[in-house]
């Protein structure tokens, strides 16, 4: 177990007096490669899991299949100005539902997300422009945008945080679609914001959240590694913005308490050598 546990106040205030940017996100990585190479890992990653999401054509996928008979929904938790959700989800799946609790860093995900929903949106020819989110402005997809911690998070009762809008594709009946449940439930690079039994907890609700008429529903793990111990779990707690950073063993060991099993794990490989490891996990 961690001995130092995380501040959930101390943690938002910092992220609060961070730019609502990608480089904000980022620690000061947004302006150069590590973005793109971070969520090609992350698409090929879930394109391993679920190969039908792909939106090339192949011989398993021909180019006169129905595109995809069910829509696929995919929840973004600590998800800052929308990055995951835009440049990684939406990609693939039909609905996103994304929530961050920090005021600047949701506004801005809000504002990116409804300059895309605009009827006049196209994708900008400056691969710089990441105010384009796919999908939304001729409502094939959507998106939806929620304020709240993953404390008091609960995937299957999101009226306990606060709901900011909704872009994109509209369901014949609204309600219907609070309590579907997830196909994809992605949680990167904010996990260590938890306590381990906030952690513990959270995945908990999260496993009950996944679709029960999809077998294969999972949730995804992205998060930074510290080095294991000889042969035991390691976390080092950050003082700056009161989070933790879990090695390996110890990943393993809180999904185990949360009765959630590895289906299939990958080291992001391309990034920086001076940061920490970054590993993927698959979990069911
Ligand atoms: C390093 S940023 C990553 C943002 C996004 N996942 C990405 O990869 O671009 C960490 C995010 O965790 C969020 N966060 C901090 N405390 C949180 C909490 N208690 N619950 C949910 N998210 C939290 C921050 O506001 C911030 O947006």
């Amino acid at each position: 177990m961690a001995e130092e546990t995380p501040d959930v106040e101390e943690g938002i205030v910092y992220w609060e007096n961070q730019p609502a940017s990608y480089d904000g996100v980022l620690g000061g990585y947004g302006k150069g490669s590590l973005p793109r190479i971070e969520s090609l890992g992350s698409r090929q990653f879930l394109l391993g899991l679920y190969p039908e999401l792909s939106t090339v054509p192949s011989a398993y996928k021909p180019l006169n299949s129905p595109e995809h008979p069910k829509r696929v929904r995919a929840l973004d938790v600590g998800a800052g100005v929308g990055r995951v959700t835009s440049d990684t989800l939406l990609h693939l799946v039909s609905d996103v539902v994304l929530l961050e609790p920090v005021g600047p860093f949701v506004q801005e995900a809000l504002q990116r997300a409804r300059a895309s929903a605009a009827p006049e949106s196209t994708p900008s020819a400056n691969s710089e422009d990441r105010s384009f989110w796919p999908g939304l402005a001729d409502h094939s997809k959507s998106v939806t945008i929620l304020q709240g911690t993953l404390q008091e998070f609960d995937p299957l009762n999101p009226h306990r945080v606060a709901f900011l809008d909704r872009l994109g594709y509209q369901p014949p009946r609204p309600e219907d679609d609070i309590n579907l449940g997830f196909d994809i439930i992605w949680c990167q690079w904010c996990l260590g914001h938890l306590s381990d039994a906030d952690l513990v907890a959270f995945f908990k609700r999260s496993h009950a959240a996944l679709k029960k008429d999809n077998p294969r529903s999972l949730i995804v793990v992205k998060e930074n590694l510290c080095p294991d111990l000889p042969g035991k779990a390691r976390t080092v707690f950050d003082e700056q913005d009161s989070s933790l950073t879990r090695s390996d063993l110890a990943w393993k060991s809180i999904f185990e308490e949360a009765g959630l099993k590895v289906i299939r794990q990958k080291v992001q490989e391309g990034l920086p050598g001076e940061l920490y490891a970054v590993k993927m996990y698959a979990l069911r």
